[in-house]
Formats: C-alpha cells, sequence, structure tokens
C-alpha cells in the first residue's frame, strides 16, 4: 500500500509526540510546548482574561488537562465554537503514596490499576517511572516532572513450569500481590523506602527526604515504531488516547483567523470514569466558555445562541477489526484499520453521536477527501464509553463520537494505523474550517 510522504511525516510525528509524553502531566507539557512555538500564550485560571479576535491562548488545569483555542472572527452568538475533545490519561499502573517494601532480599514497588489495563501485556517489559513529584522549598513545595530513560522497574512473568495452565486459561495477576514492580536487590542497612528515594532525589538534585509527595506512572521505555509490510501501522504505548490528542492539536496549529472560534479540549482522568476537576465532568471546559462568553460581552441570551451554535466532535480511538477474532465483531459494523475515521454509535447513548451529529462528521470527511465508517459494539456485549456523552450532556452541544480504529486497546503496546492518523488530522482541520 502507498502511503503518502506526509502523512508518514505526520505518523513519525506522532510516535514523537508519545516518546515524549510518558504521562498525563507529561503530555500537557508536550503540548504546551507546541503550543508556545506556534505562538500560543498561557492564561492561568487565577488571573483575569482579556481576549480578542485572532488571539491563540491555552490554558492548563491540574498540569495534566489543558484547553487551547483560537478566537474567531465572528460573533460566538453569530458563530458558536468548534470543540474537540480528547483525554491524556491512559491506563496502566501507578506507584502507590508509600510503594516500598523489602521482600525476600528484593525491593519492589507496590501499585494501583489505574482504569482497564491489559494487565498481562505489562509483564517483561522494560518499563520506568515517569510523572510529577511534589518537592519540599523554604516556602512550601514545587511540583517539578521526572521521567527516567532506562528501565528501572520489571515484572517479570512465572515460568511456564509453576504456570502450566498459562496458555490455556491466560495469564493472570492477583491484583495486590502479584503486581508489584521488582526495582532492585535489596542492601544491608538501607531502607527500601530509601532504594525508591534515592534515584528520584539525584534526578532532582533535591535530598531524598523533601520528596514529599510524588504521582508516578510505570511507563514502557520502549519506543514507538511502525511495522507491517510496508510500515502502514503504527506500535506504541497510549494510542488511546494520545493519538487523538496529536490529531485534534495539529488541526488546530494549522487553523488560522478561523472564522468561528476553534478550541481544543483534552481532559484528565477519563479512564477512571472523568469525574474530577481536571476531568470531562468537572467544570473545566464549562469555566473555559463562560470566560470565553464574558469576555466578548455575551449577555445570558446570545450566550445560549453560542451553544446552540457550537458543535463537539469528541475524538477517542475506536476498535479495528481483528481477523483472528472475527466473532468479538458486529458483522455489519466492522471498522478495518487503515480505512478512515470510525463514527462510534451507540443507542444507550454510551457514545454521544446522533443521526444529525453523525451525518454532520460525514460531510466533513467528504470535504476532506477522507473515507469514513460506522461501528457499533456487538448487542451482546457491553458497550465501552467516552467523555462524548459527559461533554455533550453537561454543554448541551450538538456532539459526535468518533476515533482512528486500533488494535489491542489498554495494551501497553497498542497498534493502529498509519493512513487513518493522516484521515484523521485531515478531518479534525476541516471541522476547525467549518
Ligand atoms: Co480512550
Amino acid at each position: 500500500m502507498t502511503i503518502p510522504a506526509n502523512t508518514r511525516q505526520q505518523a513519525q510525528d506522532l510516535l514523537e509526540f508519545i516518546d515524549a509524553s510518558p504521562s498525563p502531566w507529561h503530555a500537557v507539557a508536550t503540548c504546551e510546548q507546541r503550543l508556545q512555538a506556534a505562538g500560543f500564550a498561557r492564561l492561568d485560571e487565577t488571573e483575569r482574561w482579556t481576549l480578542q479576535a485572532g488571539d491563540k491562548r491555552y490554558v492548563v488545569r491540574g498540569d495534566a488537562a489543558i484547553i487551547a483555542f483560537v478566537v474567531g472572527s465572528a460573533a460566538l452568538a453569530e458563530s458558536g465554537l468548534r470543540i474537540i475533545g480528547a483525554h491524556t490519561d491512559s491506563p496502566g499502573l501507578r506507584i502507590k503514596p508509600r510503594p516500598a517494601e523489602e521482600v525476600g532480599g528484593m525491593v519492589r514497588l507496590g501499585v494501583e490499576v489505574y482504569g482497564g489495563p491489559i494487565l498481562a501485556t505489562f509483564a517483561d517489559r522494560d518499563l520506568s517511572l515517569a510523572g510529577r513529584v511534589h518537592v519540599r522549598t523554604p516556602d512550601g513545595f514545587a511540583t517539578r516532572l521526572v521521567r527516567f530513560a532506562d528501565p528501572l522497574l520489571r515484572l517479570p512473568n512465572l515460568a511456564i513450569h509453576m504456570n502450566r495452565e498459562v496458555n490455556e486459561s491466560g495469564l493472570k495477576f492477583n491484583k495486590q500481590s502479584e503486581l508489584p514492580l521488582l526495582l532492585g536487590v535489596a542492601e544491608e542497612g538501607v531502607k527500601a523506602d530509601a532504594r525508591f528515594r534515592q534515584p528520584i532525589a539525584a534526578a532532582l538534585g533535591v535530598e531524598p527526604g523533601d520528596l514529599l509527595t510524588w504521582e508516578l506512572n510505570a511507563y514502557d521505555t520502549q519506543k514507538g515504531s511502525l511495522w507491517g509490510a510496508d510500515r502502514e501501522f503504527i506500535a506504541d504505548s497510549q494510542l488511546d488516547n494520545l493519538a487523538s490528542c496529536h490529531a485534534a492539536l495539529n488541526a488546530l496549529l494549522a487553523t488560522d483567523r478561523p472564522v468561528a472560534t476553534c478550541l481544543c479540549a483534552f481532559f484528565d482522568h477519563e479512564e477512571v470514569g472523568s469525574e474530577s476537576a481536571a476531568g470531562a465532568g468537572g467544570s473545566f471546559i464549562a469555566d473555559v466558555l463562560a470566560r470565553l462568553a464574558g469576555n466578548t460581552g455575551l449577555d445570558g441570551e446570545d450566550q445560549r445562541r453560542m451553544v446552540a451554535r457550537s458543535f463537539f466532535i469528541s475524538a477517542d480511538m475506536a476498535h479495528g477489526w481483528h481477523p483472528n477474532f472475527p466473532a468479538a465483531y458486529e458483522p455489519c459494523h466492522h471498522a478495518l484499520v487503515n480505512a478512515g475515521p470510525v463514527i462510534k454509535s451507540n443507542a444507550n447513548q454510551r457514545y454521544s453521536t446522533t443521526g444529525e451529529t453523525a451525518a454532520r462528521f460525514m460531510a466533513l470527511c467528504a470535504r476532506a477527501g477522507v473515507p469514513c465508517q460506522q461501528y457499533a459494539h456487538r448487542t451482546d456485549l457491553g458497550c465501552g464509553s467516552t467523555i462524548g456523552p459527559i461533554v455533550a450532556a453537561r454543554l448541551g452541544i450538538p456532539s459526535v463520537d468518533v476515533g482512528s480504529p486500533m488494535w489491542a486497546m489498554h495494551s501497553i503496546r497498542e497498534s493502529a494505523g498509519v493512513l487513518d492518523h493522516g484521515y484523521m488530522i485531515a478531518a479534525l482541520s476541516a471541522a476547525f474550517a467549518d
């Protein structure tokens, strides 16, 4: 299959984006760097805002959620907003507040399961630590990002000789006792806690005792890759949902002097239900819309007109059809990898899509010259959900759920299509030009 050079470049850039983003806090920092390089200025939620047409701004909440926008030339009440939402978090293992424990001469770190990862995929990977650490300072504390490039941690499998049924029964871990990650050999007279703190303190140039708290992700140090006969597939961690963040961000960065105000909202905590200050169930996006409206002098009546003229695209990955597991899929709704963006529908509103919003997204794809597909989950299987229904309910904005098809959702090493990523960027760019 032929991959246009520009599309291959977009996929390569996605791999670099994910490699720079081993935790949701890093993902927001990566977005922030790219926004700043493109002339976007940071707004602070604690300051007063003044905005005018053409302004490119972004605001961060909780270091793990970010909203960026370009103010359009048309009045908000006349044009509404074009909004794309996605999430910065991915399922995985998070280090506990007091993680270090010595067991049988080994130091291991206790973890919590964040969201719904495929736990077996975390075994035998070159894992390491990335996240944010809060360090004591003379006047309180400071927050620092930390990441280790070398693999510090591992979850070795049990040998098949002690787990004879593994290929018949599957690889299972007890979440409390069998998931702790091995850090090193215990040393005589050195507490396990000190062994854990030492590398972090050294990386940050602080005293181990000044590490107050941490939020650390066990991430896979293996870099992303392109694979397949024509390198038409992408393999990486966190494709769900950093691939959608990357596509939406690229669409926004390419937007110059739009008529309607264009906005990207990347939330934290989607994988655990979105109910947090930085999650889609919190007030973040409503607060930003209220301030945009207030800044352009809209009264209550015009604010409702703004909402009614807006459109929300919830971009999150979709399930690509897997030829080895045909029985897992709804026979009339195969979403094929490298065959274009997928519109996700569910009559029970697990997805926010309506017939009307799906038709609108199809029209956007047609305008962008991009194929598109439709997906519905098997009726006898529980369907996942997204931020789409949450944001649609909260804001009252017509909404559609879309995503690029992918395999192995919630594995530590997911895969997707190179062409699909380029298609998604084109479709989302068309949405911002609408
Ligand atoms: Co997702």
